[in-house]
């Protein structure tokens, strides 16, 4: 669902390009997934649902610690699912801060 391939580059500076647009691509992957997959329980707007808002107002006394382990271990007993396995510890990193810092716009 989320894979990105490697490109093989030519030199030092391609393969730094090639690694720039891959990580800016995760990003934006990882935002269709925010929203998509967060969102059918957190709302497209991530205001709240089924799950709480995770508006950067809701999450301001979250540490991001926290939020990361939330996403990656979800909530047992909880609607809350575990997302490791399809979100590595530096995507988890990443929308916890752009959720936090940011807040989330589409
Ligand atoms: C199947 C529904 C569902 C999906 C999908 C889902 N969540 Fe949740 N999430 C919940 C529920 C329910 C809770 C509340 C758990 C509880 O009662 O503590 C929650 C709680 C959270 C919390 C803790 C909020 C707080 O203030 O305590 C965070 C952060 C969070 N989710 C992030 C995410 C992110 C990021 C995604 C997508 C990668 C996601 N969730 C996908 C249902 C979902």
């Amino acid at each position: 669902m989320l894979s990105l391939s490697a490109h093989p580059a030519d030199g030092a500076q391609r393969a730094q390009e090639t690694q720039d647009g891959s990580v800016r691509a995760r990003h934006l992957a990882l935002r269709h997934l925010v929203k998509h997959d967060c969102g059918s329980c957190h709302g497209m707007r991530l205001t709240g649902g089924l799950g709480p808002p995770l508006t950067a107002v809701a999450l301001a006394d979250r540490p991001l610690q926290f939020i990361e382990s939330m996403i990656l271990r979800g909530r047992p007993g909880t609607a809350m699912p575990a997302w490791q396995g399809i979100l590595s510890d530096a995507d988890a990193r990443w929308i916890a801060e752009m959720l936090k810092e940011e807040g989330f716009e589409e």
